[in-house]
């Protein structure tokens, strides 16, 4: 039952209160996979602040079988989804509504509402999935007292869990039991979960600081549970450090994960009852990469951290989603940098995480489903679960922080964010005006509502920086302009206020003492100017020689910085900034320059195997440096070294061409391998980690380093037809202690093209084939291929077929079909639209079962209208085909009539 052409758009201004508050809500289940019967009795009671209205309750793919007001049968209709009761108890006085409905989790295949999973009940209710298991005021903005009430069959799903405290339990008659579980807390319903099935845990008592005894739980099914300790541990630091760094407790007795293989996103932060994707859960260093256990570090801060922000203070309504997501993708930022540790390992992980931003959402900021941090309308919330969302919204979080000076007055924010507001359903606004009002005086304070543009307007900002060096006056002055795109729906747009973080460098590399004209003295050699005009001037004073301006250090805004330095400044930079951030920076612009320099002559026309030297001998020997440092990080170096994305780069110009882009980038890898060759093998032999297996970001590092340096001379040895390189990294795919080091030598070999790959790869399917998620990798190095002169598409229509293929599983799909389309674009753009065409053909299969998936693989042409010919024409049709189907769930529809838009 899909609700095809029925799409209609909400909007953020049309917001109303609710008519009817729920106090109470007494959930009962008879869980039965084929037809589970739901017993929903709560108390209501008018909201006196809105005129009397009927209760309409959301409700979809139900069977409606009774419903009494206060014991009593009344009239009911239904309306499009919705059920209406019109004839309700006049006055305030509350009522008892009792609503008796059925539904089948075994056919649900949305993943969305109550669903089966390996013969093992889930829910998902974000955002709106509550609908899909009873009638109910489906907003985040009702909050009630849940209790629950699980009855199942005993052997088949021993394990009865929902949120907050297990109340009682027992035996039933017929081989059933039941257990019943009271939420201390209220709770909007998308927060709501149940699990019951065969599962096993981990489990952990502690002790908080306030002296608080709880217990940690990580349920998984039987044979997994050597692979919590990871997420157990995260979970642990999360704890600590949400007390330590927040003042913020877990206001649980019990706090559980549990860990599903069939799930639509990563995972989902139902209060004390977190459901996770066991991508994220799961973790052995045989089965598990360094990414993997960062990820999983990240995710499970991430949850755990929407238990303040987000569930005990969380949404007014879904335009507001930034304030949760965008909040605790900050804070799971902060935490992973501090788990980190050094000061290297941080920049490290902030550099990943503007890599994300600048590859995923400036994109998405420049194209089609351009949306501000906190949307105007949506037709499907679930399509505005973005990268806009969460990781720019994490931007303007990270500003906030900024501009009121930094940890100690945010933290000060925070609190009185929660003095205020615990307990309620809020806006964005009312975040930034308890950090603001909490930090008097400030510049956030100042300019607060200039500030909250960067809430209601979509777009990436461009900033071009010019300086000006007096030499007779000593002066340095620094012009900054700010300009920002039109986006759909907003041709124009005001000036944003910017933090640009900043120094100055001397051409010897020491950092400048930093002096403003009017201020009686220098103080420091790094600050945050605060860009609020159109054009704003600083004048530094006392500056002996022409600087090298650092901008935008630590990326301290969500901007394009633009400023033409020349490669001798980059280079300083590169070798001396003390911003970790914007010497990775200064790099990456150098090689992008370069890789821009080509696109324009078309030197990426020449063969791939051609041995064009693009890249200034400077620059090389600049990396060289890098490479060869005996104080830098391995996991610092390995960024440096690392070349743009083709996505980045095609970011930057005007029309793509994405396999003359793939060609060039090509080009570069390829002379990077060659002219650094004994510094790869150097780089290799030296930095092997030694010992156990560990996560941390040290050894993590050096394993990152050594695989790009395989990589780097199997691409060499492809070359120069040496066969050297290839065999020690099959040996090492084969001897491999880990998984990080299994899978980087196996890329290495695939990447390369040689014959050793296709037996190990076999080798590989064998010795995994029972491991969902190591599978999940095997399908996806193979998606990503790009030897072959780029023809992959023959061998992912091979693997659709393959046994341990199944579209139904989103992780499998994601491994296969998105891994295609949506990360190997050489692949994908094919002069015969081939690629377009399984697009769309997967995204009308997967449609019919998961539109949630299906629209987000829609997306994967998003930005065809930059595209060269024949590429854009081919694509457009592609889009077309799919908006051409009889049948169209909302989600899907809304992106292609977005793309599709002039
Ligand atoms: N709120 C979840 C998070 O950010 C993500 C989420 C939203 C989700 N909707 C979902 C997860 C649907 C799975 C399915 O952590
Ligand atoms: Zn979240």
């Amino acid at each position: 039952m899909m609700r095809e052409g029925t799409a209609s758009a909400v909007y953020r201004l049309q917001y109303q209160a609710p008519a009817f508050w729920v106090d109470t809500v007494d959930l009962a289940f008879d869980l039965d996979p084929a037809k589970t019967r739901v017993l929903n009795k709560m108390r209501l009671r008018r909201n006196p602040e809105v005129a009397a209205e009927a209760l309409r309750l959301d409700g979809e793919e139900l069977n409606l079988a009774r419903v009494l007001v206060n014991g009593a049968g009344t009239s009911f209709k239904i309306e499009e989804n919705q059920l209406v009761l019109e004839n309700l108890p006049e006055g305030n006085d509350p009522f008892d509504l009792e609503i008796f409905t059925t539904c089948a989790p075994e056919k649900n295949t949305h993943l969305m509402g109550l669903y089966v999973s390996n013969d093992t009940f889930f829910t998902q209710c974000e955002a709106q999935g509550f609908r899909r298991i009873t009638y109910y005021l489906d907003r985040p903005d009702v909050m009630a007292s849940f209790t629950v009430t699980l009855r199942a069959d005993k052997k088949r799903y021993p394990v009865l869990l929902s949120n907050g405290n297990l109340v009682e339990s027992g035996e039933l008659e017929g081989g059933r039991h039941f257990a019943k579980w009271v939420d201390p807390h209220k709770k909007p319903c998308y927060l709501f979960a149940l699990v019951a099935g065969q599962l096993v845990a981990r489990e952990q008592q502690i002790t908080s600081r306030a002296g608080k005894e709880h217990l940690l739980q990580v349920y998984v099914r039987p044979g997994d549970l050597g692979k919590t300790e990871h997420a157990m541990n995260s979970l642990m630091a999360a704890i600590a450090w949400d007390e330590t760094r927040f003042g913020l407790s877990l206001d649980l007795d019990r706090f559980m994960i549990v860990a599903t293989s069939d799930f639509n996103m990563g995972a989902m932060e139902n209060k004390g009852l977190n459901i996770f994707n066991t991508k994220y859960v799961l973790a052995s260093p045989s089965t598990a990469t360094d990414l993997d256990y960062a990820n999983i570090e990240g995710v499970v801060g991430h949850e755990y951290f929407h238990n303040w922000t987000g569930d005990r203070v969380t949404c007014r309504d879904w335009f507001q989603l930034s304030l949760k997501e965008g909040l605790t993708v900050f804070r799971d930022q902060e935490f992973s940098m501090d788990m980190a540790g050094s000061l290297s390992a941080r920049a490290t992980r902030r550099i990943e995480d503007v890599r994300v931003l600048r590859t995923a959402q400036f994109p998405e900021d420049a194209g089609p489903m351009a949306h501000p941090v906190r949307p105007d309308s949506y037709v499907e919330i679930n399509n505005f679960y973005t990268v806009t969302v969460y990781e720019k919204g994490a931007e303007v979080v990270r500003m906030q922080r900024t501009l009121v000076g930094g940890h100690e007055g945010f933290a000060q924010g925070m609190k009185l964010y929660f003095e205020r507001h615990d307990g309620h359903a809020v806006t964005c606004d009312d975040f930034a005006q308890a950090i603001a009002d909490a930090n008097p005086g400030s510049a956030l304070a100042t300019h607060l509502d200039q500030f909250k543009r960067w809430y209601s307007q979509s777009g990436t900002p461009c900033v071009k920086a010019t300086g000006q060096y007096d030499a007779a006056a000593q002066t340095w002055t620094l012009t900054l302009s700010q300009s920002c795109p039109a986006t759909p729906g907003q041709p124009g747009k005001l000036p944003f206020v910017i933090p640009v973080a900043m120094g100055l460098v001397a051409q010897d590399g020491a950092q400048l003492p930093l002096q403003l004209e009017g201020e009686a003295t220098a103080s420091g050699t790094s600050r945050t100017l605060v860009l609020h005009e159109a054009s704003q001037s600083f004048t530094f004073v006392n500056v002996a020689a022409e600087p090298v301006p650092s901008l935008l250090r630590g990326f301290s805004a969500p901007v394009i910085l633009e400023h033409d330095d020349s490669d001798a400044a980059l280079l300083t930079l590169l070798a001396s900034d003390s911003d970790a951030f914007n010497r990775w920076e200064a790099g990456q612009r150098l090689l992008l320059r370069t890789a821009l320099n080509a696109i324009a002559s078309d030197a990426g026309a020449a063969s791939v195997t051609g041995q064009n030297a693009l890249i200034p001998a400077t620059v090389v020997e600049a990396l060289r440096t890098v490479l060869r440092h005996p104080q830098l990080d391995a996991a610092f170096k390995e960024l440096v070294l690392t070349l743009p994305s083709e996505a980045y780069i095609a970011e930057q110009v005007e029309v793509v061409d994405p396999q003359q882009i793939h060609a060039v980038r090509e080009q570069l890898r390829a002379q990077l391998a060659r002219e650094l060759q004994a510094d790869w093998v150097w780089a290799f032999e030296t930095h092997q980690a030694s010992g156990a297996y560990r996560p941390d970001a040290i050894s993590s590092g050096r394993r990152a380093l050594t695989s790009l340096a395989l990589s780097m001379l199997c691409l060499a040895a492809r070359e120069s037809g040496d066969a050297i390189w290839p065999g020690k990294a099959l040996q090492r795919f084969k001897d491999a202690g880990n998984m990080t080091d299994r899978l980087g030598a196996l890329g290495a070999l695939v990447a390369s093209g040689h014959e050793l790959a296709r037996p190990a790869l076999e080798r590989f399917h064998d010795r995994f084939k029972d491991d969902a998620l190591v599978l999940d990798k095997w399908f996806a190095l193979q998606a990503g291929r790009t030897d072959r002169g780029g023809d992959v598409l023959p061998a992912v229509q091979q693997l659709l077929k393959h046994p341990d293929f199944n579209l139904k599983n989103p992780n499998r799909a994601r491994s296969l079909v998105f891994s295609y389309c949506s990360a190997n674009p050489a692949g994908f753009h094919r002069q015969d639209g081939a690629g377009y065409a399984f697009w769309a053909e997967q995204v009308l299969l997967l449609d019919a079962f998961n539109p949630q998936v299906a629209a987000r693989l829609a997306r994967a042409l998003d930005r065809w209208k930059k595209l060269a010919e024949p590429y854009r024409a081919l694509a457009r049709a592609a889009i077309e085909r799919v908006a051409a189907a009889p049948k169209l769930s909302n989600d899907v529809r809304e992106l292609v009539t977005h793309a599709l838009a002039d």
